[in-house]
């Protein structure tokens, strides 16, 4: 009998990535290929690329230049990379790397079986598609507890930073009767949380059923625990879909809500549709209708134009809302977008002034969160094992912080009230709660 080919995928960036890469690996599983960890032993390599700022586009490149000495050992292999960085550079990859076999756009995943079944070489194919590419495909998936779902993909916005829309092409929603299928699916196979994904996945709309609308039907199918979803654009986080929210005990309190910047002449600059005060706006209504919600954001330091005054405002804007999480980054001029027109003039030194200044503010923030959740009993989901101590088990809350579980008294897949008893940096650490 013939050896199982084998493949082996490492993914950047983003959920949606991570998901795409499921997809992907139900693609080659249904074609009797086998998953490795291991490059070395693989007959396909993959990387699934992320073009969103400079470094994990770097890091990708890098990495598939590492794959190519395995080429001398397994001439047979085919190496290729996917993802929103091949759909950037596409036929210019292969001519700087000609060690890349196969160029693949993020809608034209499903042509993988074809190519690695004939190892055919030289593909590229970038095609954007305007309608949902991948329905009724099952995810071969990496987690044992959570259900990637793509509900939607693409954006329409043009943040003028932002290259997703040049990469991931225009908003497409998938049909509700797909999205029930694949949910109903995960939980037959014994997943517990549903995290819903798109590039602005409140923009959903399919036919006249809008993103509040789908939650609500997700959240009454029989068997789902919890509901999570990435990421929403302000805009669009409105009242009905917070009431839905409040309303369905399945579905998390968290809300990314990405803020970007504070200034509202940065905002503008930025074509984020909001002012400062709306955003402030936006929170208090999240915290009206949903006290006690977890709101995490993104912050860009150092776009063009910002000055002293305008990173105060972002500072200021931390102060009021006290994010219980950020990621934040250096502003990174990203090709084709409006953003890399204009003058790329904060220094590099005082972008990561500013950079340090809000890392250390949401530290304090982070603990002061945290350190409110004391003495609490909160509803985890444990899914794996602490990394540093294999026999602590970690999982998440409803607001989506991370617990240690210093016990060994629960399995992965437990709901379990934890008595919350301390915290280190982004966790909490906890207890059974034994009423
Ligand atoms: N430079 C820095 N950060 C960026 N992001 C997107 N584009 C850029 C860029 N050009 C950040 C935004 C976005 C997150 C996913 O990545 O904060 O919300
Ligand atoms: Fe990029 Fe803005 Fe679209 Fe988000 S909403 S993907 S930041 S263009």
């Amino acid at each position: 009998m013939m050896k199982p080919q084998k493949y082996y995928i490492e993914t950047y960036g983003c959920q949606m990535n991570e998901a795409d890469s499921e997809i992907v690996a139900g693609m080659l599983e249904r074609a009797t290929y086998q998953a490795t960890r291991e490059p070395e032993e693989a007959d396909i390599i993959l990387v699934n690329t992320c073009s969103v700022r400079q470094g994990a586009d770097n890091r990708a490149l890098s990495r598939l230049s590492q794959f190519k000495s395995l080429k001398k050992n397994n001439p047979n292999l085919l190496l290729g990379m996917i993802g929103c960085v091949a759909q950037r550079d596409r036929g210019k990859i292969i001519e700087e790397r000609p060690f890349i076999d196969f160029v693949l756009g993020p809608d034209a995943y499903r042509r993988i079986p074809e190519i690695v079944a004939n190892k055919k070489r030289q593909v590229i194919d970038v095609q954007l598609s305007r309608t949902e590419v991948y329905d009724g495909l099952m995810p071969f998936r990496n987690s044992v507890v959570n259900a990637w779902i793509s509900i939607m993909r693409g954006c329409n916005k043009f943040c003028s930073y932002c290259i997703v829309p040049y990469t991931r092409g225009r908003e497409r929603s998938r049909s509700v009767a797909s999205i029930v299928e694949e949910i109903n699916a995960a939980i037959a196979e014994g997943y517990q949380e549903i995290t819903l994904l798109g590039q602005n996945v409140n923009s959903y709309r399919y036919n006249d059923i809008r993103f509040h609308d789908l939650l609500k039907i997700i959240a009454e199918i029989k068997g789902v625990r919890r509901i999570r979803f990435t990421s929403p654009h302000p805009e669009d986080v409105n009242t009905e879909m917070l009431e839905v929210m409040r309303d369905y005990d399945n579905i998390c309190k968290h809300i990314h809500l990405p803020l970007q910047s504070g200034s509202t002449k940065v905002l503008a600059d930025m074509n984020r549709s909001y002012s400062k005060e709306r955003y402030l706006e936006f929170v208090d209504n999240i915290r009206h209708i949903l006290p006690g919600c977890g709101i995490t954001t993104d912050i860009i330091v150092g776009f063009p134009g910002e000055t002293e005054a305008d990173f105060q405002e972002t500072l200021c804007v931390m102060d009021k809302v006290v994010f219980d999480n950020a990621y934040m980054f250096k502003y990174s001029p990203r090709p084709y977008t409006a953003a890399a027109k204009m003058k790329d003039d904060v220094p590099e030194a005082e972008k990561a002034e500013r950079l340090n200044q809000v890392i250390a503010k949401q530290k304090i923030h982070t603990k002061q969160r945290n350190r409110s959740l004391i003495g609490t009993v909160q509803s985890v989901l444990i899914d794996g094992h602490s990394k540093k101590n294999p026999n602590e088990k970690i999982g998440r809350t409803d607001s989506n912080k991370l617990v240690i579980l210093k016990e060994d008294h629960a399995d992965i897949g437990d709901f379990i009230d934890i008595l919350i008893t301390g915290t280190a940096g982004v966790s909490l650490f906890g207890k059974i709660n034994k009423p």
